[in-house]
């Protein structure tokens, strides 16, 4: 499907379906110049039995010509105004061409920004993933927004366009099947992002090696795929302030290793690599718009693979930190891989703050299944930041409890530590304190557990159902709002 957006001062030709903004009671009254004198009495007569609460309606004035009735309220959330679009968007995708002409003039002038958010919420909900269909669709529905007034601005529409771009870039990774996008294809991707500005740096094994990462380099020791840790730099300051890092998961499939994850688990394990795809596409969002920040994204990409030559249950292995871990179970292995990138990114780049996003464990779908992301901070204003940010862009985060109880649970009898816990409860909480072991400077932090927002089986309000880039447009807000 090919969604195509246009803008016109006037409309050249006689408009097929036209898309005019009401009040919230769907008075028309005011919308009488743009519509015909007998089109307005039939779709007065049909008001008087229409459902008012609705958010839009749509009338069907022949089999050629729809006029589409969008009830503006007057105190909207700027979430609120996308979720009407993807909700129009929903409306008008019923698998023919169409051709819809927007009149901005029928907003009024105080919803000014109005058209910015809708459209984003068109965009984002008309994603979909269809590289793999041999069969095209080749349908296609055009926008044409016509007026003077209320036009999105030449920089609000640059920077809606960053967030799209990015978050479908991060929606793209994520559909990727296991065959395609594995550590080296990856990595290539990430490097082809230098034409956006970013500077990419790639540390294959052999540097990962002499670094000493081999908590990461065990996890994919038993792939015949290349493990690798990737940086991207975004200079958008000209002083050399301290960046904002973010943190990925980037583990291309997930078999659970010889911790071998039974079928129907496993086969979702193509997107555990989707919290390095949200700081790809947020790298990719940042450097669109030119944010006016430093900023440094760190992914950490292997594949958990069965071999002769895997990782055992029992393994101990030294990380970059220094810290020795025990690995009792082979299927904990985001941990493992985000333990270095934790503390290079320390090291390196001395951030502001570091937050990091993974598909880190089955047990934050039990606690918030699909509507938050779990939050885990060592810092509360961090964590109000990013929660403020996640309620504006409805990607919503909940925070959950670090303790030192919490913590004990991860001590070892062989090693510094062990990569799971045999107490029980507390999968989430326990996975994140293992991750702060890796913070030594006590850098602000906060990890993001993403397992149940990456992929929507169903749809959610702004995605159509599969990879939903959760995290893109909630990052570049938490950035936006606090530190640009
Ligand atoms: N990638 C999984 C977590 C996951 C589960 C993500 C479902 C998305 C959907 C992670 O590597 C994992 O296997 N975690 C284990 C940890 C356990 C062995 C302590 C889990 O959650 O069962
Ligand atoms: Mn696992
Ligand atoms: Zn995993």
């Amino acid at each position: 499907m090919a969604l195509k957006i246009n803008y016109l001062k006037t409309e050249n030709k006689k408009p097929s379906n036209i898309v005019l903004f009401s009040d919230e009671k769907f008075k028309i009254s005011s919308l009488e110049r743009y519509i015909d004198k007998n089109e307005i009495s039939y779709i007065s007569d049909l008001l008087k039995t229409s459902d008012l609460k609705k958010n839009l309606l749509v009338f069907e004035l022949n089999s050629k010509k729809k006029i589409v009735l969008v009830s503006v309220k007057d105190k909207l959330k700027s979430s609120d105004i996308e979720g009407l679009g993807a909700e129009f968007y929903t409306r008008i995708n019923l698998g023919k061409n169409s051709e819809y002409s927007v009149i901005s003039d029928s907003l009024k002038s105080k919803h000014e920004n109005f058209l910015s958010y809708f459209l984003h919420g068109i965009k984002l909900k008309s994603y979909s993933f269809n590289k793999y269909k041999t069969k095209k669709e080749d349908r296609k529905i055009s926008i044409n927004v016509i007026g003077k007034k209320n036009i999105p601005s030449a920089q609000l529409k640059l920077k809606f366009k960053a967030l799209e771009e990015g978050t479908f870039y991060a929606r793209d990774l994520v559909s990727e099947p296991g065959n395609i996008l594995h550590p080296d294809e990856y990595a290539k991707r990430i490097s082809s992002l230098k034409k956006d500005g970013l500077k990419v740096t790639i540390y294959d094994e052999k540097k990962l090696k002499k670094l000493g990462m081999h908590a990461l380099l065990g996890v994919g020791q038993g792939s015949i795929r290349g493990s690798y840790l990737v940086t991207m730099e975004w200079n958008g300051k000209k002083n050399n302030s301290k960046p904002l890092a973010f943190v990925g998961k980037g583990v291309c499939f997930d078999t659970g290793g010889y911790s071998l994850k039974p079928a129907r688990f496993m086969e979702d394990m193509t997107y555990d690599m989707a919290g390095s795809a949200t700081v790809v596409g947020l790298m990719k969002s940042l450097a669109l718009r030119k944010a006016k920040i430093n900023a440094v994204g760190v992914v950490g990409l292997v594949e958990n693979m069965v071999s002769g030559n895997a990782q055992r249950p029992g393994d101990i292995v030294k990380s970059y930190s220094g810290k020795t871990i025990e690995v009792l179970n082979t299927d904990a292995e985001g941990r493992l891989v985000l333990a270095d990138a934790l503390t290079f990114t320390e090291k390196r780049f001395k951030p502001q703050f570091i937050v990091d996003l993974a598909t880190l464990t089955g047990a934050i779908i039990v606690c918030l299944g699909s509507e938050y992301a779990g939050l885990f901070s060592n810092d509360d204003k961090l964590s109000k930041q990013i929660f403020s940010a996640g309620e504006q862009v409805e990607e919503k985060v909940w925070r959950m409890p670090l303790h030192k109880n919490y913590d004990k649970l991860m001590n070892s009898k062989n090693a510094d530590m062990q990569n799971i816990n045999y107490v029980g409860g507390a999968g989430s909480t326990t996975a994140a304190q293992f991750l702060q072991r890796f913070i030594l400077n006590k850098t602000p932090w906060a990890h993001l557990d993403i397992a149940g927002m990456a992929f929507s089986k169903y749809g959610g309000a702004l995605n159509s159902g599969g990879a939903t880039g959760f995290g893109v447009r909630l990052l570049n807000k938490l950035v936006e709002e606090n530190y640009e």
